[in-house]
């Protein structure tokens, strides 16, 4: 599997220190503390590739991962937490929104979503910029481990009713968990496609 072969590249704290865009790119994100490191570390099976924090707004820049030459996995900062400071947060709101905006490389986006709390406005607003580009979205409902089968159905079949009713089939949505790996092989097959794997 390529994708076990990232290694961390390098993290971003503004535009002009992120990689020339040119290559292919698929940035996962999500509230802080939803799971994003996790997923990434579960994906290309290194426990310690992305930092996974029980301190949640820990992952304060893009952190890039190459896969290989110009093909890339990035590890968005979480949104959602309100102890981090507001002009940081605007700075952020400022470098993201121009990120989605203009960023040629990023060819898909992973909404991670615990799956007890998915879709709040923010996780709607992610998954709408990419859905307004023309870019696949894919909707990542973690912590699976944390409900029984019947619940995971359960809120797999909201969150389908809700996106669809929002954007058609633009956007698909899985049961995950990096915990138990539920849903690993899907997430890869998906991210793999969109990196031209
Ligand atoms: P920020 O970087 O702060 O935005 O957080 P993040 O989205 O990267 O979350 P992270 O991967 O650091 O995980 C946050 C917490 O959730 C950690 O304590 C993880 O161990 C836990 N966690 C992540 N994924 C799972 C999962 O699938 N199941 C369970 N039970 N816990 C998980
Ligand atoms: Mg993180």
């Amino acid at each position: 599997q390529l994708i076990e072969r990232a290694q961390y590249l390098l993290s971003a704290h503004n535009a002009r220190q992120l990689p020339e865009d040119g290559g292919y790119e698929v940035a996962f994100a999500g509230r802080s503390n939803a799971g994003k490191s996790s997923a990434l570390n579960a994906l290309t099976r290194q426990n310690s590739l992305a930092r996974v924090s029980k301190t949640p707004g820990r992952t304060q820049q893009l952190v890039y991962f190459q896969v290989q030459p110009e093909r890339y996995l990035v590890d968005l900062p979480g949104y959602g937490y309100a102890k981090v400071p507001q002009d940081l947060q605007a700075h952020w709101q400022a470098f993201i929104d121009k990120y989605f905006r203009t960023r040629e490389a990023l060819k898909g986006l992973v909404v991670v979503m615990d799956i007890r709390h998915p879709l709040k406005d923010y996780d709607k607003q992610m998954l709408g910029y990419a859905v307004e580009r023309g870019l696949p979205a894919h909707a990542l409902l973690t912590k699976g481990d944390k409900l029984g089968r019947g619940q995971q159905m359960q809120s797999l079949q909201k969150v389908r009713k809700e996106l669809s009713g929002l954007w058609a089939d633009s956007v698909t949505v899985q049961v995950y968990s990096s915990e138990s790996r539920q849903g690993v092989d899907e997430l890869r097959g998906i991210v793999g496609g969109w990196l031209g794997l």
